[in-house]
């Protein structure tokens, strides 16, 4: 299709689904996605580690599902959709630093496979996403679950290793235990993480960051939206 068609074409909220296993660069590469179309971003799991946060900082047994199904709804959960700066808070506490550390990333597979859990969280980042006027959110079930409908979906891998080594550098671990315990959470989130039929695989492993949002970019172009830059 020309790009005449396109734009005449009616516009449609622009929603970009972007979805992958943990280390496939993700979080990077939709933050400039929406830094570059002018986007909000929504990063889907920071709000399960702000849940389980909240949960280890109240003495709650993260891997007893009935005790974590029975507070999903106590803590107030926000986040910042500025890709630029996101961050997120629990009860007023900016925890952006927090949630990324040993603790909560060992604990939180375990919490976001608790249906009560799923079904707050999502209709959660529903409300955010009908709430912006475009958007870009990562997840493990963006495409498929939270934003079926998105017209723009991307399922992003990459190697063990590369995935391993991204994860290393991000959170300061050595290659060896970042790479065990990728595998422990890859099976851990295997059934809350899907790949839309209609979503396009991306192998991000020979990419760098530019490369593949450059690539997302043109396929966000491609959709006719109101708040396009070009
Ligand atoms: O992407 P992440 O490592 O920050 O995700 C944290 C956890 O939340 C991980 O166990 C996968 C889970 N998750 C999920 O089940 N569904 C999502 N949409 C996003 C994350």
């Amino acid at each position: 299709m020309g790009d005449t068609d396109e734009d005449a074409a009616t516009p449609v909220k622009l929603i970009v689904a972007v979805d992958g296993p943990s280390g496939s660069g993700k979080s990077s590469a939709s933050r400039g996605v929406a830094s570059a179309l002018d986007l909000e971003y929504l990063d889907t799991g920071a709000t399960y580690r702000a849940l389980t946060w909240w949960l280890l900082s109240h003495g709650i047994d993260t891997t007893d599902p009935a005790a974590v199904a029975a507070h999903v709804r106590e803590p107030l959960i926000e986040v910042g959709t500025d890709p630029r700066a996101p961050w997120t808070s629990v009860d007023g506490v900016d925890v952006s630093t927090a949630i990324r550390g040993r603790e909560v990333t060992g604990a939180v597979s375990a919490v976001a496979r608790v249906p009560e859990v799923r079904a707050h969280l999502i209709a959660m980042q529903r409300d955010i996403i009908a709430d912006s006027a475009g958007i870009v959110a990562e997840g493990r079930d963006i495409g498929t679950v939270v934003a079926p409908d998105a017209p723009v979906k991307v399922f992003l891998t990459a190697d063990l290793a590369a995935r391993a080594s991204r994860r290393a550098e991000q959170a300061n671990w050595s290659a060896d235990a970042t790479r065990s315990d990728q595998d422990r959470r890859d099976r851990m989130d295997a059934p809350q993480s899907g790949m839309a039929a209609d979503a396009v695989e991306i192998d991000s492993t020979g990419l760098s960051l530019d490369q593949v949002v450059d690539i997302i970019v043109r396929m966000a172009k491609r959709v006719p939206h109101p708040r396009r830059n070009s």
